[in-house]
């Protein structure tokens, strides 16, 4: 069975997406530890209620994002970490994370990149008047929410839409696709050929 650690900084309801789909049967796989960089982040929370692993680990008591990543390292590896999701994890992963677990990190998005990378993706294409809207997962690597593509979902936005309500819709299908792309990930059905990711059927 795959073991998952999830990276968070808040709310974690992407995390409580995972959970659920666990402990429902529909992914084979285990969550060995949540770990965030915010201390009262709600994340770590609803970790500790379904019995998880949860680590703050404060990114102030390391003099570089380095060390504080070899910290966050040691977690992994002490916890058999065979895959890493960013789920509302907001700092941009270094050279440590990265080439320890190359192609082995995913990451959610709010928007359908490569449009609005970055932060408040959902204010920035409700500000930039798109028509749809929508999410993505992918693969992290040192651009920012550039790696590869895994799955996305479009979210219409309405006449009445406000950047808010938008977001709220963009979220139930952030639920939907992140689970789907880490049972893929765990059933071994993702092939990275340069940009692109075959999903082997
Ligand atoms: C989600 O909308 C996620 O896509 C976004 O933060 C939110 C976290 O919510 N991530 C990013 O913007 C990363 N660039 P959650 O803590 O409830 O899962």
């Amino acid at each position: 069975m795959s073991s998952i650690a999830v990276l968070v900084s808040g709310r974690g309801s992407n995390l409580q997406a995972i959970i659920d789909s666990i402990e429902n049967g529909y992914l084979k796989a285990e969550i060995s530890a949540v770990i965030s960089d915010v201390e009262k982040a709600y994340a770590l929370e609803r970790a500790r209620k379904h019995g998880i692993k949860a680590f703050f680990i404060d990114p102030r008591k390391f003099p570089s994002r380095e060390l504080y990543e070899q910290e966050v390292l040691k977690v992994l590896i002490d916890n058999d970490v065979e895959l890493v999701l960013l789920a509302g994890y907001m700092r941009i992963l270094g050279k440590t994370l990265l080439e320890a677990y190359r192609n082995r990190i995913l990451n959610i998005h709010p928007a359908l990149l490569p449009a609005f990378p970055g932060l408040h993706a959902q204010k920035q294409a409700f500000g930039h008047g798109v028509k749809v809207a929508g999410c993505t997962v992918h693969f992290v690597d040192e651009s920012l929410d550039g790696g590869p593509i895994i799955l996305q979902r479009c979210v219409e936005v309405k006449e009445d839409d406000t950047a808010e309500t938008l977001a709220d819709r963009i979220l139930e299908q952030e639920h939907k696709i992140y689970p789907e792309a880490v049972k893929l990930f765990v059933e071994n059905r993702l092939c990275i050929e340069g940009r692109k990711v075959r999903i082997i059927s």
